[in-house]
């Protein structure tokens, strides 16, 4: 069985993530996506909201689960058997900061990154962008699954 891990916050998971997890469950037997439970930083979605957000919007891919972790990616990977995590990368930027975790969980653990390319219609998104337009009024439509769509307007609304 060929197992991976697509690691976040997911906070919420937009059209760039869902893409990356789709390609991966096209390539590996199975997809663990595991969301970080950080008590430290302030999220719009409880962890369990991102998880059913999750569930919903990956159901037609049955290789993909969804689970929460807390503490060391590496640890999780471990526990669950998954020798490899995948990690989209939009721009360069990305690769700076996730080269240097990748080789750090590397040293670690013997749990190898592979990077995927974004694909380029979502090159410029991320979580934190897609709720600041959503918190102004702007529309994020075609940029997070429908549900997020509809989640973000009534969660922003009031
Ligand atoms: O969506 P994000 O917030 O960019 O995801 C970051 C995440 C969850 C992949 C990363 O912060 C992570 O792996 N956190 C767990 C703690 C850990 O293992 N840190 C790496 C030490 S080298």
């Amino acid at each position: 069985m060929r197992r991976v891990v697509c690691p976040g916050s997911f906070d919420p998971i937009t059209n760039g993530h869902l893409d990356i997890i789709g390609r991966s469950a096209r390539l590996y037997d199975e997809v663990t996506v595991a969301v970080l439970i950080n008590v430290e930083k302030s999220s719009l979605f409880t962890v369990d909201e991102r998880i059913e957000i999750l569930q919903t919007v990956t159901k037609e891919y049955p290789n993909v689960k969804v689970r929460k972790f807390h503490g060391l990616l590496v640890d999780f990977c471990k526990q669950n058997d998954i020798p490899a995590i995948v990690k989209g990368i939009r721009v360069v930027s990305d690769f700076d900061y996730e080269l240097q975790m990748a080789q750090l969980n590397y040293r670690l653990s013997g749990v190898e990154t592979l990077f995927m390319p974004t694909n380029p219609e979502y090159s410029f998104l991320s979580s934190s962008r897609v709720k600041e337009i959503a918190r102004y009024g702007g529309d994020v439509s075609g940029l997070v699954p429908d549900l997020v769509h509809q989640l973000l307007i009534e969660r922003l609304r009031g």
